[in-house]
């Protein structure tokens, strides 16, 4: 995040005193990455930032991955991971968290999908020392406490939080929806691709975002406190694993900061699609980047106005990619026929040609504008199943191009063809 931000309380020249009315020095922390040879940010604490009093085991929800092996194309249904109750899904939701309820979907080596429904009670105190998170709001409102201060979140909003950066999420009491997110957590950082940067860091104008779409905190937020606990999500040659740690004093104590490096949103409504007279690319629907990974979204949009165009894409082989499809909104006009809907995933993977269901072609002709919203992570290194995977596959969805299956010779039943 190459945009500088200032907030609070700063002194006017770097690594140089700085104290409060009554003559106490604040604690000065330099937050960078890559061996502070990239962006940074200067903060400013009452307390003492490294001053822990315990460190014990927080054991995470399973994180198992099995193989997409034999290779298939997968449906995975999010919205089964989290069924309402009898009482509705808001009140059954309402002692899930953001954080510690999280259910691994998909995952490799370079970056993780988990889903949750949260309910209305904030998540623990957390930073995920593994890497950046880019946290998709599918529905719900509230805010994010972060130690850079509060930014609040919306349907439709990711939600770029730092590696290691201190943090709860706090759903909004008046929402009427639980907050449904798909946690993109990255063992790397996740920006704005290269390609839509100048040589010093600015948006350029073919970007389909600019700077005023992106919203970091406004004013630094304090909390008063001792002996709090925070869960740190981190690595050890076992794999991911979580540490509780209690610190003296409340890290949310810092009174000023400036730099680059901070956590923001943005609003997928402020994405503006790049179309053409025939098929774009995939590329032109990307929004962020990580190590060997890409976040891109497909929205409401004019399609290709070629008289002979053909809107829906064609048939594809992402030869050094998985392809992971989110349906959030509208009807997916490539997938009719399959089964797909909104809350659910697909997952193409490298390997494998994949296209439109063989009557979406067709149906797509002459049409001049798809109302659809879908985020896609494409990942370079194969995508294994974590429990939730598992648990939410429609098995009917690798046969739905030819319409029969290997266990039965009769055409395939998909609950929306
Ligand atoms: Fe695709």
């Amino acid at each position: 995040m190459a945009h500088y931000r200032r907030l609070g309380e700063v002194p006017p020249k770097r690594h140089t005193q700085h104290r409060d009315p009554e003559g106490r020095l604040y604690y000065e922390e330099l937050m960078g990455e890559e061996g502070f040879s990239s962006d940074s940010s200067l903060l400013y604490h009452r307390g003492v930032p490294s001053a822990i009093v315990a460190s014990e085991v927080w054991e995470l929800p399973d994180q198992t991955r099995t193989p997409n092996h034999p290779l298939k194309p997968r449906h995975l249904k999010l919205h089964s991971l989290f069924p309402p109750g009898e009482e509705g899904e808001q009140r059954l939701s309402r002692n899930q968290d953001a954080v510690t309820d999280r259910r691994l979907v998909l995952g490799n080596s370079d970056v993780r999908i988990s889903y949750v429904v949260a309910g209305a009670d904030p998540s623990p105190y957390y930073r995920n020392a593994i890497g950046d998170e880019c946290v998709y709001v599918e529905s719900g409102a509230g805010v994010v406490e972060t130690v850079f201060g509060v930014v609040p979140y919306r349907t439709g909003d990711y939600v770029l939080i730092p590696r290691a950066t201190t943090h709860r999420w706090v759903p909004a009491q008046e929402s009427t929806q639980p907050s449904r997110l798909y946690a993109v957590e990255a063992n790397s950082h996740v920006a704005p691709p290269r390609r839509y940067l100048s040589r010093y860091g600015q948006l350029l104008e073919h970007a389909p975002y600019c700077e005023r779409d992106l919203h970091g905190p406004d004013e630094p937020f304090l909390v008063d406190g001792e002996d709090v606990e925070v869960l740190v999500k981190h690595r050890t040659s076992a794999g991911i694993v979580g540490t509780r740690m209690t610190y003296a004093t409340h890290p949310f104590d810092v009174v000023g900061w400036d730099g680059c490096l901070y956590p923001y949103t943005f609003n997928i409504e402020d994405f503006m699609p790049i179309t053409g007279k025939v098929h774009q690319p995939p590329p032109v629907h990307q929004v962020f980047e990580g190590h060997n990974f890409v976040i891109c979204n497909f929205l409401p949009r004019k399609v290709d106005y070629h008289p002979l165009a053909i809107p829906v894409p064609y048939y594809h082989s992402n030869v050094d990619s998985d392809e992971v499809m989110f349906y959030v909104g509208g009807d997916y006009e490539a997938r009719k026929g399959s089964g797909i809907g909104i809350g659910s995933i697909s997952l193409h993977p490298g390997g494998y040609a994949h296209g439109p269901q063989p009557s979406a072609i067709e149906a797509s002709l002459g049409v001049e504008y798809f109302e659809e919203s879908a985020v896609m992570v494409d990942t370079f290194a194969p995508l294994e199943l974590g429990e939730a995977g598992l648990a939410a596959e429609d098995p009917a969805y690798a046969w739905s191009w030819a319409g029969r299956g290997p266990d039965d010779g009769n055409p395939a039943v998909f609950s929306n063809s």
